[in-house]
């Protein structure tokens, strides 16, 4: 089921949202809207309250104050099920099920929407070949039989399988090796680019979050600081941003370019 996109055309808005816990304020006073074609990467250090605020999206945690817009319409007015199906959501352990193939775990949203099976089948192999896994290779295989890289892609596979308007991702590629976490980034951001959804991407990796994002919203202890395109993050003179840009060392520290994917 396909809503219109609503008159303002965004896919995710968030309005001054907070969340506490047993009076600990976590997350204050969060603003900022995502449209389709968007990929808004949250910066910040461990702890500053990037996945609470990426949870607050898909309900996994309720807001105690504020509000978020899904497609224009009021977060609490979904139904938290049909909610959650209309948003793909990548964690770094993937959290596929161990007992079920890549194919069962591909195909399960698509087969509790009740999608016939054929158009399951097909579009399981449409996801794989996406991802870039080779569907008569991988698709019988169980998560176990897959590397880390792999079972990552399973988990972006399985995140767009229902076709998801918004895609949620919390340091997706964190527990790679570098030399496979590059290669999965430079994928995703050139995946991305094609998908034309509305991305919000948590990692406190700058260079991550320049490869892939179009904007870069930088949190700092439960709060956002500053949204940037990802050239003025580089120039920022924020002490926070200061803080990440001197992280890179000297190669875009010096040059002061933001690394494309393409
Ligand atoms: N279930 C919880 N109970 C207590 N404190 C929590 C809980 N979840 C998160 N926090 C605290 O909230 C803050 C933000 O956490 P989190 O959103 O996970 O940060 P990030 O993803 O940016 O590393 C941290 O100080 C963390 O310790
Ligand atoms: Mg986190």
């Amino acid at each position: 089921m396909n809503r219109a996109p609503h008159a303002d055309g965004l896919a995710v808005e968030l309005r001054n949202v907070g969340y506490s816990l047993e009076k600990r304020q976590i997350v204050s006073g969060v603003s900022f809207k995502v449209a389709p074609g968007e990929t808004l990467m949250l910066l910040g250090r461990s702890g500053a309250g990037k996945t609470t605020t990426l949870k607050l999206i898909n309900r996994l945690l309720e807001t105690s104050s504020g509000e978020i817009f899904i497609e224009g319409r009021p977060q609490l007015e979904w139904d938290p099920i049909r909610l959650r199906r209309r948003i793909g959501y990548v964690i770094q352990d993937v959290g596929l099920f161990p007992h079920w193939t890549v194919e069962q775990n591909v195909a399960m949203v698509p087969r509790l929407e009740s999608w016939p099976e054929s158009r399951v089948r097909q579009r399981v192999r449409e996801m794989l070949e996406l991802v870039g896994l080779e569907v008569a290779k991988f698709a019988a295989r169980k998560p176990s039989e897959l590397s880390g890289g792999q079972r990552q892609r399973v988990g972006v596979a399985r995140a767009l399988a229902a076709d998801p308007p918004i895609l949620l991702m919390d340091e997706p590629f964190g527990a790679l090796d570098p030399v496979t976490r590059a290669e999965l980034q430079r994928e995703f951001c050139e995946l991305a680019g094609r998908l034309a959804k509305a991305i919000i991407f948590v990692t406190h990796d700058l260079r991550e979050a320049l490869l892939i994002g179009t904007h870069i919203g930088l949190f700092a202890e439960g709060r956002l600081a500053g949204i940037y395109e990802p050239d003025e993050f580089l120039h920022s003179s924020d002490a926070e941003a200061r803080a990440f840009v001197d992280s890179l060392g000297t190669e875009h520290g010096r040059d002061r370019s933001s690394p494309k994917c393409d």
